[in-house]
């Protein structure tokens, strides 16, 4: 069955969040269900670079003010076409940013092309065999619901995936024209979206099927606050919507074979885990032999993650003799925040600003536990990666953190199922309650790695997604 799937990240080709994780890794997950994905990638400079022998098979003219090629190339083992339009990405800085942190003021154009690309693609633009499914992951995709639905005879059916609902995507409504989008799709029938255009709005409206990374986050975008502006369209067409849990590449992800990490281990050999612990601490700065609980974060910082909440309650943490590692990027006053904290208490707390996969697994294999008190979490994959490497999640009950960490509550405790710590609503005073519940947990040796244990022997990889994925495909293709 063959896909195309739209997107603006893919690991490891060019990754600033989960996105990338996601949809770098799902068609290698859908092959052994028959399902061959190609993904369509804009062609930034970072993506050109790292992509080895490429064959050009599509131009276009003027791609919304340059001419552009799409490139076709194999990167460890997985298909991809990647546009390449100078005018569009040729730039210093990110995918969404420029070096000044500020948008992209032709955002809207950059990916409106991608979108274009994909409805040439499936028009044969690229001599590929026609793809069944067109599947358009979050914002950037959207525009190829409306180009591959007004003017094209038999289009192949779209899913779209929503990662996060609070990214949109809205443009102001002069930009219609110049995006070559129909009269007829700028109606509320169409990409209209408060009086403007809007890409995921045009996604959610002309997808066939719509599905978001978890369950719970599924029903909560049906509700104004998890909605942002889209729970009414999203209610609307409810018996479309589904959520498939995201998966980790336990390949990519595995403590027994990591080489990233100081020491190996297996569920069967946690106290291996202590040379990690060490290398963490001597890493952040803390003290090597103090014997403490320490708090690992591996995180965005943004609103969403909800670790302002965190630097708040630090002074209990520190009060329940722990120590707390981060590592982390985004918003300024996060990053000073949280840097200022670390000067203030040194050998306790300590923290990486940036960028660093490395240091990601040292954090999973070397920490005890893994905080993530996000105020919304479409799915979350800290916690996957947590679960699987023995460091236990402590996590908002909110989104995927929900539908994947078994709170170690009573009745759980006795069951003998508990992964983790859940709290709820997300406040400091319940962040406050579940750190003085994990410092209780740590303190039953036993008990903790009962925890560990529980959390390595859950399922984190995408089998069952990846089978849930290829079934959906299935249906809507009739195949
Ligand atoms: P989101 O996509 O909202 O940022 P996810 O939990 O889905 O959150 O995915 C985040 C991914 O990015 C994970 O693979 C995580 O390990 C990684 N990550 C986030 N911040 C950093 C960082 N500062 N350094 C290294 N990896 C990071
Ligand atoms: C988004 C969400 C995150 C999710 C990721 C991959 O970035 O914030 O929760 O895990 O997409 O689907």
């Amino acid at each position: 069955l063959p896909v195309l799937a739209v997107a603006s990240e893919a690991y490891p080709l060019i990754k600033t969040g989960g996105l990338a994780d996601v949809v770098g890794a799902l068609p290698a997950a859908l092959k052994p269900h028959g399902v061959d994905v190609t993904t369509l990638l804009p062609g930034y400079p970072a993506v050109l670079d790292r992509l080895g022998t490429a064959e050009a098979v599509a131009r276009f003219g003027d791609l919304f003010g340059g001419a552009a090629t799409l490139l076709a190339a194999e990167v460890e083992g997985a298909e991809f076409l990647i546009l390449d339009a100078p005018h569009l990405y040729a730039r210093e800085g990110g995918p969404y940013v420029g070096p000044d942190g500020s948008e992209w003021s032709d955002n809207a154009f950059r990916f409106a092309a991608l979108g274009k690309a994909a409805a040439d693609i499936c028009c044969g633009a690229a001599g590929l065999p026609l793809p069944q499914i067109v599947h358009l992951h979050d914002w950037q995709a959207g525009l190829a619901g409306p180009y591959l639905t007004h003017g094209i005879e038999a289009r192949p059916k779209i899913v779209a995936t929503i990662h996060n609902i609070a990214f949109q995507g809205w443009f102001p409504a002069s930009f219609a024209a110049r995006l070559g989008l129909p009269e007829e799709a700028m109606s509320i029938e169409g990409v209209e979206y408060f009086g403007g255009v809007g890409f995921l709005k045009a996604a959610l409206w002309y997808a066939d099927r719509i599905t978001t990374v978890s369950p719970t986050y599924a029903c909560e975008i049906l509700e104004p606050d998890g909605g942002i502006g889209l729970d009414g369209l999203l209610s609307g067409r409810a018996e479309i919507v589904s959520g498939v849990l995201n998966g980790i590449d336990v390949g990519i992800w595995n403590p027994q074979t990591d080489e990233r990490v100081p020491a190996r281990y297996s569920a069967e050999s946690l106290a291996d885990r202590a040379e990690n612990k060490r290398a963490l601490a001597r890493r952040f700065g803390l003290d090597e032999q103090s014997g403490r609980l320490t708090f690992g974060v591996v995180s965005r910082l943004s609103s969403q993650k909800g670790l302002d909440l965190l630097a708040e309650a630090v002074p209990t943490l520190l009060s329940l003799d722990a120590d707390l590692a981060l590592i982390g990027a985004g918003d300024a006053w996060l990053e000073d925040r949280f840097r200022t904290l670390a000067a203030e208490n040194p050998g306790r707390v300590g923290t990486f600003i940036g960028y660093d996969e490395d240091l990601a697994h040292l954090m999973q294999a070397g920490a005890d536990a893994i905080l993530v008190p996000s105020r919304f979490e479409p799915c979350g994959l800290t916690q996957l990666c947590a679960l699987r490497y023995g460091a236990v999640p402590v996590v908002a009950r909110v989104g995927g953190l929900a539908d994947t960490v078994i709170d170690a509550n009573p009745a759980a405790l006795a069951a003998g199922v508990a992964t983790g710590v859940q709290f709820s609503p997300v406040c400091q005073s319940a962040l406050e309650a579940a750190l003085r519940r994990t410092a209780a947990l740590w303190a039953d040796k036993a008990q903790w790695r009962r925890l560990q244990a529980n959390g390595m022997a859950t399922d984190v990889s995408w089998d069952a997604s990846a089978k849930a994925y290829a079934a959906l495909f299935r249906e809507l293709a009739g195949s």
